[in-house]
């Protein structure tokens, strides 16, 4: 077999004892002796597999793994592991991320372990279309024009938009299309981080500074060193996180825990959130100074709805991309069943899209998805063009018709005023409205403001 290996271990012996056999077995080996000769060879250079000591002098192996992995998913790891390495820690890596190998280990065992990666590598071809950001719609264009430009820059970024509509996607085609690709991308949830834990893990912590801190952790945020820190979710951040953060943004430098030095980072923020920050600084729950830190550069990513052209590129992309992993033939999609894609809401956008069409790929049999191959609870609207709420699903707190029908009227306007390329007088004419109303309505909607 041939592959280029990294062996991340302090004992020099160890990595001596690798090296020799792996080498024997035709690999490419090079070797690292602690976290941070491991990073940098990292961002050098592609690795198919890492075999990686858990216990380093400056930091943990596995948070090695979990920051690497996230942004090279065909780089495959083997930790090893000492008897006594709480089990706990090994299970909180995410499934298949890994295989194991304790010590003290036989040469057989290492050749065998190492071996199976290497296959699972080469099953799973690697993933360009992670990256690959569908769209072209007129909506689309503010984002997509900007991506190079945005990319070439270290400017913070702020990635806004409703829930699936492709924020975190946006973040690694950014960082793929950065002068940064061969550092880590370094994706933080800031929803799921307990607030006691926010402060070690982005900043660190030095070994005995709480209990359960048995070795030193250098953090997230130095894991992205050279590369890009994804903030998710930034709204969630509870307000001591939102102080702790804003410091660390100016000063560009981190205080482990319980350490008494500080260290320079040098990692590009790209934050998103499907919250309006604004509102929420309004109701005293978000820092306006740190969402003036963040919003540097704002993308807006429009709800799918929003951008029904790009319907069938994506069906089309996610059709031949379930085919390719379900090792089936390509699959073709019927006319009517396309229109129904394309006229149905989508409250949860690309990623209800994705979904729809992954379960409708493996569910039906024949080569062509027709309308009843697809799932019920999207043919509802079909018929409404997704804007007529289904009245027996309404609340029994009942439903404000007039602020519906406003909705409606606000959402056709914009349309039209969109295709018009913002003509006011043409989008009125469009809708048979005298431009008077149109005017009216649109301050009322306050509709010229946006997009
Ligand atoms: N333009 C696009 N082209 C191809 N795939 C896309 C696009 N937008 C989103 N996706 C896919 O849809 C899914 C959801 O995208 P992503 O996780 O980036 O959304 P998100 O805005 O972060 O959502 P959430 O707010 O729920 O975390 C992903 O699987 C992603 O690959
Ligand atoms: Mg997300």
């Amino acid at each position: 077999m041939t592959g280029h290996l990294l062996v991340v271990d302090d004992e020099p012996n160890i990595r001596e004892v690798l090296r020799i056999v792996l080498e024997a077995e035709g690999y490419d080996v090079r070797e690292a002796a602690t976290y941070g000769e491991a990073m940098q060879l990292l961002g050098k250079t592609t690795f198919d597999l890492v075999i990686c000591d858990i216990v380093l002098p400056d930091g943990n192996g596995l948070d090695l793994v979990r920051s690497y992995h996230a942004g090279h998913p065909d780089t495959k790891f083997v930790v090893i592991t000492a008897h006594n390495t709480p089990a706990q820690a090994l299970t909180a890596l995410r499934d298949g991320a890994v295989e194991y190998l304790s010590k003290p280990f036989d040469v057989d065992e290492l050749k065998l372990v190492v071996e199976k990666r290497m296959q699972l590598r080469s099953a799973t071809s690697p993933a360009p279309e992670m990256f690959t950001f569908i769209g072209r719609s007129r909506a689309m264009w503010p984002v997509l024009e900007r991506i190079p430009q945005v990319a070439r820059s270290d400017a913070t970024v702020l990635i806004t938009g409703e829930s699936g509509t492709g924020k975190e996607l946006l973040a690694r085609a950014i960082h793929a299309a950065s002068p940064r690709v061969e550092r880590l991308f370094v994706p933080v949830n800031c929803g799921a981080l307990p607030e006691g834990l926010f402060e070690s893990e982005l900043f660190g912590h030095m070994r005995g500074s709480f209990t359960g801190a048995v070795r030193d952790n250098p953090g997230l945020m130095r894991a992205a060193e050279g590369g890009t820190l994804f903030l998710d979710e930034i709204g969630e951040l509870t307000p001591n996180s939102q102080v702790k953060l804003l410091r660390a943004l100016q000063d560009r430098k981190v205080r482990p825990v319980g350490g008494s030095r500080e260290f320079d980072v040098d990692a590009r923020i790209i934050a998103a959130t499907n919250k309006d920050l604004r509102v929420q600084i309004e109701e005293g729950k978000f820092r306006e100074d740190l969402y003036f830190r963040i919003d540097v550069i704002n993308l807006h990513l429009p709800p799918l709805r929003q951008r029904r052209e790009d319907i069938p590129d994506l069906v089309r992309h996610f059709v031949t991309r379930a085919c390719d992993r379900l090792g089936m033939k390509p699959k073709e999609i019927h006319r009517d069943a396309m229109a129904v894609l394309e006229n149905y809401m989508w409250p949860g956008n690309v990623r209800e899209l994705e979904n729809v069409v992954e379960r409708t790929v493996a569910t039906e049999s024949s080569y062509l998805m027709t309308v009843s191959s697809l799932p019920t609870s999207i043919l509802g609207s079909a018929t409404d063009a997704g804007l007529l709420p289904a009245l027996a699903a309404l609340p029994e707190s009942g439903f404000d018709i007039e602020a519906h029908l406003d909705a409606m009227r606000r959402e056709l306007m914009r349309q039209a005023l969109e295709r018009c390329g913002g003509v006011q007088k043409d989008a009125a004419r469009m809708l048979r409205m005298t431009y008077r109303a149109f005017r009216y309505h649109a301050e009322k909607y306050n509709l010229t403001m946006e997009d």
